[in-house]
């Protein structure tokens, strides 16, 4: 009896929910026909009337309703509100599209919702308040509209939230308290807002807080304990507010703190010394505040810092020669304190050191003559200070000079002839208000980057040497205020300064300053000014570029330095035993190819150097011969111990995802094999080997050389690949020539698709010392934004189109220092050439029409690789332009 009852009930729920459903499953098509029209998505049902196979829609496999919904990155626009109908949706992303008015208040309805994408659209006014009852909600992102007003207290509800993003909008009030009520928070950024009042006292101390990004709001108060409290902190970035108070003891809870930004506020007292036990620290920056006392000697157990800003503050002391135990450390950036004391040699131990500002200060002591042991040094600002005693003639060996600022001190002795030796200095050299003698070296002739010279307020003597004619980028100098006499030589920089760059000399005469009676230089060379701007231009910028690139390089270096120790080690590890490492798991997505492949032999090929055909930035290749014959390419992931282990089965689901993005231009992973702690994917073997080999490597196909047409092909071919990337919203994380295989007709794969999903770089610890891609194609903005982004990917695709099209390299030293292919390339109408002149001329002579279609090339090339990311095109617009050239 009661089995019947039961059975009975079972039987009576199982059938009105199953009507339920089918009423539901109606109601789900109606709407998505109602999306289709209203969003213009006339491509939704064109093949199939089966909704859940439509792109960017996800059923739940039993009962085939709408749970995900993504359509991000279309150029959408319209009224959005009826997507609220899809009752059973966990997972909307609206992202990068043109919406525009309110948000939706109906979708609070969705009351399944677990995920909520709207960034990057133009949507308006307030937060409506009915989001708060989306109660499954576990990432929510607003990010990158124009939003107003307060951030909702009905949100409060939100109990399961963990991502929760709303930077760069226009919202207005305080953070509110019930953010830091909410225990599974991990992400907040709220950046780029009219924020004000305080950061809420509880907020890290309810969920282990991992990122916080506040900078560019009006907040006030102090920077709350309780973020550090849990220890979990890996990212704090609250530049640019309005904050006072101290930096407490307890940011050393958080050992995985890897970036505290904090400068431009208001905040005081000294540096903890706990600070020693943040190990994880690679950036700390604390310029423009009112920080006190002494630069902690703690900060050298923090192995990895790379930056250490703490500019214009209250400083005093001197700097901890343990200081110059940091083997990481690049910038050291502390002008403007009151430090003291002897600090030159022992600060320039740092062996990676790029860039120390010392400048404003009271440093004393010499110029120590091993000044350039270190050879990176690019950036030494030592102005404003009590430096005394001669500037070594050693100053010659630092040849990666940019900048050299010595002005402000109390330097003796004459010019060494030397620094007309340091043919990269561009920026400036300035050796003013000193107590320097002598006559001006002539050698300071052969600086022919240099913009800016001053040499004022000293007491040089003799003439200005003809030889500083050699000085051609020249554009400021000042001489004044020495006891120079003769005539001012005739020199274009010169003439077109104002007089005061030469008064208070002696004996000096001629053009700008009043003539020298007998002698009269007049003929005036034809320099243009605005040449001179461009000079100008290009010199700051390529200074820039060296700078950034030569810090990521730095980084790559050491990023690959630890994982060929690594791998060493588990090579050794796997030599001293015997027992075959134990197989984790493992698939062959491609049900033909299951017989063909076999896991052990996979796994023994990676264990052999002999069958490594390359090592990239992420992984290594290997070719793997199967005992069926089969061969395959091999990649062992690397830096992925810890995400191996714990990112298991999320990993998986990556790989699984990506082996089914089908696109012609895309490699697709057919099986992965995974071993303790290593992760290896299959791939097919493409015999033709790499575009970089293709192009440079003339061992590799002596006889085949690629002509003009087949180098377009590729070109579009690897377009396409990046172009459908985008469209499903996922950025490559390496894009070079290296990255791009052949297969037997020479088409076009992208490869290292799977490290964007496997490599996290979303999680702020990947900042610094990951996520960077190969030297030559990294974007310059990247320095300073630290992610990889859909212009990025654009430019780096350009740096390939441009060896395509010069047969050049990246990055070579022929371009002369500090110059990549890029740099090279738009610098050619300053040096004077024509287009043709960097085109491949084996190539560009062969034919009329080639020539025209690489000019045109060339073009789209130099779109892509513009300084300004905003200004790049779309990569579906680069395909466009490309396909063009071959259709005329
Ligand atoms: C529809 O089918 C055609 C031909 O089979 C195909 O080219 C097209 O990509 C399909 N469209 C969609 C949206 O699936
Ligand atoms: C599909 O829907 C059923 C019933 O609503 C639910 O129990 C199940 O978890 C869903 N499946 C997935 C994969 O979400
Ligand atoms: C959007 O559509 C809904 C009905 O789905 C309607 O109530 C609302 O007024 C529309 N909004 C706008 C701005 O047109
Ligand atoms: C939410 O759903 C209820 C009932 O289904 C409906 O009455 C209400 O209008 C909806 N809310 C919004 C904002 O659309
Ligand atoms: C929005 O934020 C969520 C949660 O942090 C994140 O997963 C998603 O990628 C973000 N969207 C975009 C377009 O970056
Ligand atoms: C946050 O939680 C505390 C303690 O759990 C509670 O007293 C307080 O009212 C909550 N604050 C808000 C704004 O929800
Ligand atoms: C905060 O800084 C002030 C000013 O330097 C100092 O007097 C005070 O002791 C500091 N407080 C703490 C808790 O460190
Ligand atoms: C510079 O090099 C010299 C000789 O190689 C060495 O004796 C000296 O200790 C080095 N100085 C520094 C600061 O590394
Ligand atoms: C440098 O300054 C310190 C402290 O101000 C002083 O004791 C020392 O004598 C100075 N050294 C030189 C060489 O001027």
């Amino acid at each position: 009896m009661e089995f019947l009852c039961l059975f009975s009930i079972l039987l009576f729920g199982f059938l009105s929910r199953s009507q339920l459903v089918d009423a539901q499953l109606h109601h789900d098509q109606t709407t998505l026909q109602t999306i289709a029209k209203e969003l213009g998505l006339t491509y939704w049902g064109l093949n199939n009337s089966d909704y859940c196979s439509w792109s960017g829609i996800g059923c739940n496999s039993s009962n085939s309703m709408v749970e995900k919904l993504d359509l991000s990155r279309r150029g959408l626009e319209g009224n959005v509100t009826i997507i609220s109908e899809l009752k059973a949706l966990k997972w909307l992303d609206l992202s990068y599209n043109n919406f525009h008015g309110s948000i939706p208040p109906a979708f609070g309805n969705l009351s399944e919702l677990e995920f909520l994408d709207l960034s990057s659209n133009k949507f308006g006014n307030s937060i409506p308040v009915e989001l708060g009852r989306l109660r499954n909600l576990r990432s929510l992102n607003l990010s990158n509209n124009l939003l107003i007003g307060q951030v909702p207290d009905e949100l409060e509800g939100l109990e399961k939230l963990r991502d929760f993003q709303i930077f760069t909008n226009r919202l207005n009030g305080s953070i509110p308290f019930w953010v830091g009520n909410l225990t599974n928070l991990r992400v907040f950024t709220a950046y780029e807002n009219e924020l004000v009042g305080t950061i809420p006292g509880n907020l890290g101390l309810n969920s282990e807080l991992q990122l916080l990004n506040l900078h560019s709001n009006q907040l006030e108060g102090t920077i709350p304990d309780s973020i550090f409290a849990l220890g979990k902190l890996e990212v704090l970035v609250l530049t640019q507010n309005k904050l006072t108070g101290n930096i407490t003891e307890a940011i050393g809870n958080c050992k995985g703190l890897s970036s505290i930004r904090i400068g431009n506020n208001k905040i005081i007292g000294s540096i903890p010394r706990t600070i020693g036990n943040v190990s994880s620290l690679t950036y700390f920056e604390a310029d423009n505040n009112n920080l006190s006392g002494e630069i902690v000697a703690e900060f050298s157990q923090c192995s990895n810092l790379s930056l250490l800003n703490l500019a214009s503050n209250g400083f005093t002391g001197t700097i901890p020669p343990e200081i110059g135990q940091l083997g990481n450390l690049q910038e050291l950036i502390v002008s403007s304190n009151s430090l003291f004391g002897k600090v030159l040699t022992s600060i320039l131990s740092c062996k990676n050191l790029n860039k120390l500002d010392l400048s404003n200060n009271r440093f004393n002591g010499t110029i120590p003559v091993d000044i350039c042991n270190t050879t990176r040094l690019q950036y030494l600002l030592l102005s404003q200070n009590s430096f005394s005693g001669e500037i070594p003639h050693e100053i010659g060996n630092c040849v990666k000079l940019l900048e050299l600022q010595m002005g402000s001190n109390y330097l003796t002795g004459t010019i060494p002839p030397e620094i007309g030796h340091i043919k990269n200095l561009q920026i400036a050299l300035n050796l003013s208000f000193n107590h320097l003698h002598g006559p001006l070296p002539i050698d300071l002739g052969r600086l022919d980057k240099l913009v800016s010279l001053d040499v004022s307020n000293n007491q040089l003597f003799g003439n200005i040497p003809i030889a500083l004619k050699g000085m051609l980028s020249l554009i400021e100098v000042n001489f004044s205020n020495n006891l120079f006499n003769g005539p001012i030589p005739t020199f274009g920089p010169f003439q077109k300064s104002p007089s005061s760059s030469f008064l208070g000399n002696k004996g000096l005469c001629g053009e700008p300053l009043s003539s020298c009676g007998n002698f009269n230089g007049s003929d005036h060379e034809g320099y243009h000014h605005k040449v001179s701007y461009k000079i100008i231009l290009a010199v700051i910028g390529s200074g820039l570029a060296v700078f950034v690139s030569v810090t990521i390089v730095v980084l790559l270096f050491m990023m690959r330095e630890r994982q060929e120790n690594a791998t060493k080690a588990a090579g050794i590890a796997d030599e001293g035993s015997n027992n075959r490492p134990s197989i984790i798991a493992g698939n062959v997505f491609v049900e033909n190819l299951r017989q063909a492949i076999d896991f052990d032999a996979v796994v023994k090929t990676t264990m052999k150097e002999s069958n490594k055909l390359s090592n990239g930035t992420f992984s290594s290749v290997y070719k793997a011969v199967m005992p069926s014959g089969m061969v395959l390419s091999v990649k062992r992931l690397k830096s992925m111990d810890r995400t191996v282990i714990d990112h298991q089965s999320k990993m998986i689901r990556e790989v699984e995802r990506l082996s089914k993005l089908h696109h012609d231009n895309l490699v697709r992973p057919i099986g992965y094999v995974i071993y303790e702690d290593v992760a290896l994917l299959l791939h097919h073997y493409f015999p033709n080997g790499t575009l970089a080999q293709l192009i440079h490597d003339s061992t590799k196909l002596p006889d085949y050389k690629p002509d003009w047409p087949t180098r377009l092909a590729i070109a579009i071919g690897v377009a396409e690949g990046l172009a459908f990337l985008h469209h499903v919203a996922i950025i490559h994380l390496d894009i070079s020539s290296f990255n791009v295989l052949l297969d037997a007709d020479f088409k076009a794969l992208v490869g290292e698709v799977e490290i964007s999903k496997l490599l996290d770089p979303s999680r702020g610890t990947a900042s610094i010392s990951a996520v960077a891609g190969s030297f030559g194609y990294i974007p310059p903005e990247y320095a300073y934004t630290m992610q990889v982004t859909a212009p990025g990917n654009v430019y780096s695709y350009g740096v390939v189109l441009l060896e395509i099209l010069t047969t050049r390299l990246p990055v070579d030293e022929a371009f002369g220092e500090g110059i990549d292919l890029v740099k090279w390339v738009h610098n050619a109408p300053a040096r004077g050439e024509t287009p043709e002149q960097i085109l491949d001329a084996k190539l560009s002579t062969v034919s009329f029409t080639w020539r025209k279609e690489m000019l045109a090339a060339l073009k789209v090339a130099l779109l892509c690789t513009d300084n300004t990311p905003a200004k790049r095109p779309k990569m579906k617009k680069v395909v466009e332009m490309l396909q063009e050239i071959t259709q005329n």
